[in-house]
C-alpha cells in the first residue's frame, strides 16, 4: 500500500470518527392498525345501522400516517382522511406503554368520538374531520387545522368549515375553536401544517402561521385577537422549475405553494424574530420578520405595503424540495425534511444563506423514502415521519414491508461533522 494511500485511508476514518450521528428508528409500520378496528367496528359512526355511501369500515391501506410531534412521552400522528374507512384522523402514541418498534397501535386523541364522522357526513363543530400536521408549542398545547376536508377520490366534500383548533395538552382539553371564515380561504384542502410563535410566559399572545399551498396563501391567526388575517404574495407560489419530482421511481409534477413556516432566531436589534418560509415545489427559501406577520392593520393594507419586507435568501441547492422545516433554538439551525432526497437538510443560521452551506445529516433511499413532517420538541429533539407517500399515490405500497417510520435524534447529535455544526 502506497504512502498516499495510507494517508487517504487515515483521512478517511477520522472523517469517519465525526460523522454525525444519524437518526434512530423510533417505530415503523408496515400498515397502520388502529385500537377500534380490532374491537368494535361501528364507533366510525354515531349510529348503528350504516346508510352511508362509502364502507367506513378500517381499512388499513387508506390510513397514511401523516404528521408526527411530541410532547413530554406523547407522539400525535395525523391521518388526513383521503380515503374511507379512518377511525382518526389525529391518534396518539403514549410512548411510555408502547414497547415494540414494530406496529405500534395508534389511539384517538382526544378519544375517537370527537374523530367520528355523522353517518350523513353532517356538519359537527364538536369532530375532527382531516388533520395534515400539527405543532405543540412552549405553552403545552397542540394546535392544528381541521380542513373540514374529505378527499375521497370521486368525492371530495368540505363537511364543515375548516377550522383552527388548540387543545391543552395538561387536561386534554379543547381550549380554542376558530372558525376560518370564507373571507380568508373558501375551501379548507390546502393547508398542510403551520407554525406557532409565542415566548414562554406569554401563553395568551400566540400567533399561528398558516400555510396555504393551494391558495398560496398565509394566515395569521392571533390568540388573543381572536382573529385571522391574511398575506398574499408571489413568493407563496411553486417555482415552475423544481415542480418535477423524482422519488423511489415515481417521476411526478407537482405545483404545490407555501407549505411549512419556521420561527427563528431573535433579531436583538429590532426584537424581532425571524420567519423562515418555503413553498414545496420550490428550493428557495424566503424570510419575513415576525412583527409584519403579526401585523394586522399592514396585512389589511395591501400587498404593495409590504412586499418589499419578504426577501428571497436564494437557494438551498439542487433536489432540496422540502415538505416540513423547523427551527432549533439551541443550536440555531433550521432542519429540512427534504422530499426529493429522502433526506434531512440543514443550514446554520449563524452561516450565510447558500447552497454550499447546507449540510445533510440524514440520507436514506430505502428507509426514509418521503420524510413527510418534521418538527423540534422542546428539549431541541427532532422528529421525523417518513411515509412513501408517491408510492402510495402513483403506484402500490408493499404492504409486507415497513412503509411508515417516525425517527428521532438530538439536534446537537445529528449536527455534528456536518456544516451545519
Ligand atoms: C366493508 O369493508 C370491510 C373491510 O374491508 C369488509 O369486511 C366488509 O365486508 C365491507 N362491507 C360492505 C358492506 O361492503
Ligand atoms: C421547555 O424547556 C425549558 C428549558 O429546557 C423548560 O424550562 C420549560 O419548562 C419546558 N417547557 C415545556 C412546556 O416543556
Ligand atoms: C403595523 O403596520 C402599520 C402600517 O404599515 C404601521 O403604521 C404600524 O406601525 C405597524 N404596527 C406595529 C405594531 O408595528
Ligand atoms: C415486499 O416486502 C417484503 C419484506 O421486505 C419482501 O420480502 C418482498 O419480497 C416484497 N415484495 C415485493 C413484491 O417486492
Amino acid at each position: 500500500m502506497g504512502f498516499m494511500k495510507i494517508i487517504l485511508n487515515v483521512l478517511l476514518l477520522v472523517r469517519c470518527w465525526c460523522i454525525a450521528e444519524e437518526l434512530e428508528l423510533v417505530y415503523q409500520w408496515d400498515q397502520l392498525s388502529s385500537a377500534v378496528s380490532s374491537e368494535h367496528n361501528d364507533i366510525l359512526f354515531d349510529a348503528q345501522q350504516s346508510t352511508t355511501q362509502y364502507n367506513e369500515s378500517f381499512n388499513a391501506y387508506g390510513n397514511l400516517p401523516m404528521g408526527v410531534s411530541h410532547h413530554k412521552g406523547r407522539l400525535f400522528v395525523t391521518v388526513p382522511r383521503r380515503r374511507p374507512g379512518i377511525p382518526a384522523t389525529l391518534n396518539v402514541i403514549n410512548m411510555g406503554k408502547v414497547t415494540e418498534v414494530n406496529n405500534p397501535t395508534l389511539l384517538g386523541y382526544p378519544d375517537y368520538l370527537t374523530n367520528t364522522l355523522h353517518q350523513d357526513y353532517s356538519a359537527d363543530p364538536k369532530r375532527i374531520i382531516s388533520v395534515y400536521r400539527t405543532k405543540v408549542d412552549k405553552c403545552d398545547r397542540l394546535w392544528f387545522v381541521d380542513t373540514g376536508y374529505l378527499e375521497y377520490p370521486g368525492n371530495r366534500r368540505q363537511v364543515q368549515r375548516p377550522a383552527l383548533w388548540v387543545i391543552n395538552l395538561n387536561t386534554n382539553r379543547r381550549v380554542r375553536r376558530f372558525e376560518i371564515p370564507k373571507e380568508i380561504v373558501e375551501f379548507g384542502y390546502g393547508m398542510p401544517n403551520l407554525e406557532i410563535d409565542v415566548e414562554p410566559g406569554k401563553c395568551d399572545e400566540a400567533y399561528a402561521y398558516i400555510a396555504d399551498y393551494q391558495w398560496q396563501g398565509l394566515y395569521v391567526y392571533g390568540l388573543a385577537e381572536d382573529r385571522m388575517w391574511r398575506f398574499k404574495h408571489n413568493f407563496f407560489s411553486f417555482e415552475p422549475r423544481y415542480g418535477r419530482f423524482n422519488i423511489a421511481g415515481q417521476q411526478f409534477v407537482w405545483n404545490d405553494g407555501l407549505f411549512s413556516l419556521a420561527v427563528g432566531a431573535r433579531n436583538k436589534d429590532t426584537g424581532d424574530r425571524s420567519v423562515y418560509l418555503h413553498a414545496m415545489a420550490a428550493i428557495s427559501e424566503i424570510v419575513v420578520p415576525n412583527s409584519v406577520l403579526k401585523n394586522e392593520t399592514l396585512s389589511r393594507s395591501g400587498e404593495d405595503h409590504y412586499a418589499e419586507r419578504f426577501k428571497h435568501m436564494g437557494s438551498r441547492g439542487p433536489n432540496t424540495q422540502s415538505s416540513s422545516h423547523a427551527f432549533d433554538e439551541k443550536t440555531g439551525v433550521l432542519f429540512y425534511a427534504e422530499v426529493n432526497r429522502n433526506a434531512i437538510g440543514c443550514w446554520n443560521s449563524a452561516q450565510e444563506f447558500h447552497a454550499e452551506n447546507h449540510g445533510i445529516v440524514h440520507l436514506d433511499n430505502e428507509n426514509m423514502i418521503y420524510p413527510a413532517d418534521l418538527t423540534i420538541d422542546n428539549d431541541s429533539v427532532l422528529w421525523v415521519i417518513s411515509n412513501r407517500l408517491p408510492i402510495w399515490i402513483y403506484s402500490k405500497l408493499n404492504t409486507t414491508d415497513f412503509n411508515y417510520r417516525i425517527w428521532r435524534q438530538s439536534t446537537e447529535k445529528s449536527i455534528d461533522g456536518t456544516i451545519c455544526a
